[in-house]
């Protein structure tokens, strides 16, 4: 029989914790996301590795989806063995979200953002992770054709129900989200979280959103923060057999790795200058919005994460700094 997993005693010392938004919740400045890796068709005891490790790191925070996988399912079946087999005894110590809006299952009622799907998807992704609760529970996106009221009911209902401790949104933009946080707010729920895509090479949140949740006490978790591995060297030289951009994965392409290219080098050296790696910059420069968070990553190995965390401690950047990674970007 193998050894029961017993965490690194010190596992608090690595990352800073910082208050989402105006609640009561603090979450670690660095989370992990099991979108990509976690997958039935991944390697379970690698993903399993990468999660003891990172919650050995300090990382109390770990995000799903109903649909992460491939197979859709597979990532939260996957983290609800690896409850039972490690982390199960620090179910107090972890801060487990899931979402709900993309497609799931079949017929009308199986994506998007309708009360019947959002809290029938809610169960199942309890079943799956064998939870009775989660933290935090999202809309994945807005839904054009449900009114707004419906899918915020549907939140808060999940968080009056005890199913989840707190609502958030991801990908709404920041007039829809203003109109989220006045309605939850009304139902007695406040919005905690936003989940919106932001990285040095795309900065859509910036005039907008940032502002926005700063003013209304939201907190921030920004997905994809390295560009799903391109704010990183892994393609600098080629595209690499393991690399999410050679995968099956329809998210990240070949094309889009190439396009990029005389930028990833520029700041590549700007980040070597100073004395940072390439992906700890990317993390940095994410952090340094006083509206985020949090920054949420996706790893494919131990390594990743290590390398990553260090970016907690790292220095804030100078004006010339900030212009030049502007300039490399550009
Ligand atoms: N709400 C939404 O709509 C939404 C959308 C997307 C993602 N998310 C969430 O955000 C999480 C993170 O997204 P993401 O995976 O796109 O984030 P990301 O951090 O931008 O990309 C993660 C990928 O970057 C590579 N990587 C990470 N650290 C590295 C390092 N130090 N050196 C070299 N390569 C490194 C790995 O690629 P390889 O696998 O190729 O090694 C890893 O899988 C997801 O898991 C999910 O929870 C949410």
């Amino acid at each position: 029989m193998s050894m029961p997993y017993l965490p690194n005693p010190n596992r608090y010392a690595h990352i800073p914790y910082e208050r989402c938004g105006r609640s009561g919740l603090k979450l670690p400045r660095l989370s992990l996301g099991l979108w990509h890796n976690f997958g039935g068709v991944d390697v379970f005891e690698n993903g399993r590795t990468m999660c003891r490790a990172a919650f050995d790191m300090g990382i109390t925070h770990f995000d799903l989806a109903n649909n992460y996988g491939p197979p859709p399912g597979s990532a939260e079946e996957n983290f609800g063995k690896i409850m039972d087999l490690d982390l199960g005894p620090h179910r107090d110590e972890l801060v487990i979200s899931t979402k709900a809006g993309y497609h799931m299952w079949d017929g009308p009622y199986g994506e998007w953002g309708s009360r019947k799907y959002m809290l029938s998807s809610l169960d199942q992704s309890l079943e799956r992770m064998g939870l009775e609760y989660v933290d935090i529970f999202y809309s994945h996106r807005p839904d054009p054709d449900t009114p707004l009221e419906e899918t915020m009911g549907a939140l808060a209902t999940a968080v009056h129900g005890g199913k989840a401790l707190y609502a958030g949104v991801s990908n709404y933009p920041a007039d829809m989200t203003r109109e989220a946080h006045a309605m939850l707010d009304d139902m007695g729920v406040p919005l905690l979280i936003h989940q919106p895509r932001y990285n040095l090479l795309d900065r859509e949140v910036e005039p907008e959103l940032l502002p926005a949740l700063t003013e209304l006490g939201i907190g921030c978790i920004p997905f994809s923060p390295l560009a799903q591995g391109q704010l990183t060297p892994r393609y600098l030289k080629s595209i690499p057999a393991d690399s999410r951009a050679a995968s099956d994965s329809i998210f990240l392409d070949a094309d889009s790795v190439k396009a990029n290219h005389s930028k990833i080098v520029a700041l590549a050296e700007i980040a070597e200058q100073r004395g940072q790696t390439l992906a700890q910059m990317a993390l940095t420069w994410v952090l340094r919005q006083p509206a985020v968070t949090t920054v949420l990553i996706g790893a494919s190995s131990v390594e990743q994460i290590e390398e990553n965390v260090a970016c907690a401690s790292a220095a804030g950047f100078s004006d010339d700094e900030l212009k030049a990674i502007d300039a490399a970007c550009a």
